[in-house]
């Protein structure tokens, strides 16, 4: 168990985890003693996961839930799920998001622009109205979504990505300046270009 901070007794629930950042962040969280929820839409790959995190820890400290990130209903039921396996929540990872659109912003569809936007966005305010009165309650607690640097600069190709990537921004300031007096932090991490299977 790594000694650089305590997270013992706390509950981590994590969107886009099964894989990349989002494992990363989950396999840190439980080194540090927190139980961690994981979610993706594929079970197999969630499976896996948690069986790595829980390796990695020493202990039984990951549990695996799929959904869909762009659905309120899948969020609803993910939150549900982690309250009765796990109890209320201290923190969130939204780091779920996608990009099925390379092309010109002017010309992507209403069913793309929708999914980018649902997805990397509005799953977040999702999450939030969702389990800040679990952080009210206890007093305090972190939700960090993942940006990108993709939001600082418009692209020819994957603008729609980058207006999505600054729209989070945008959700986690104003829920910073609603919450954060209530004690809840709200956080948006800009990587860069991170390898993945995607950048081999
Ligand atoms: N890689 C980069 O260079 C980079 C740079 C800046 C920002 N980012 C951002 O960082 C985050 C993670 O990226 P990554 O590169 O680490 O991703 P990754 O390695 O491709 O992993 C993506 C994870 O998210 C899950 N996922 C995808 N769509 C989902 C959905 N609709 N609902 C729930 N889970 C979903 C995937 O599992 P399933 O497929 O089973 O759902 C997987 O667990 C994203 O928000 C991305 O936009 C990435």
């Amino acid at each position: 168990m790594s000694k650089l901070f305590d997270l013992s007794g706390k509950t981590a629930l994590l969107t886009g985890a099964s894989k990349g950042m989002g494992l990363a962040m989950a396999t840190a969280l439980a080194e540090h003693g927190a139980k961690v929820v994981i979610s993706a839409r594929k079970q197999e790959a969630i499976d896996a996961a948690v069986q790595s995190i829980n390796e990695t820890c020493g202990a039984q400290l990951a549990h695996g839930v799929a959904a869909n990130a762009g659905y309120k209903e899948a969020l609803r039921d993910l939150v549900e799920e982690t309250h009765q396996r796990v109890g209320p929540i201290d923190i969130v990872v939204g780091n779920a998001g996608v990009n099925p659109y390379y092309g010109a912003t002017s010309e992507i569809s209403d069913k793309a622009y929708e999914k980018t936007m649902s997805t990397n966005v509005q799953s977040n305010l999702w999450l939030a109205q969702l389990v800040v009165p679990d952080m009210i309650e206890k007093g305090g607690g972190s939700m960090m979504f993942t940006s990108s640097i993709g939001a600082f600069k418009p692209s020819e190709m994957l603008g729609t990505y980058g207006m999505s990537k600054l729209a989070l921004i945008g959700l986690v300031r104003n829920l910073a300046a609603e919450f954060g007096p209530k004690g809840v932090r709200f956080n948006a991490i800009c990587p860069g270009l991170i390898k993945n299977r995607f950048c081999p």
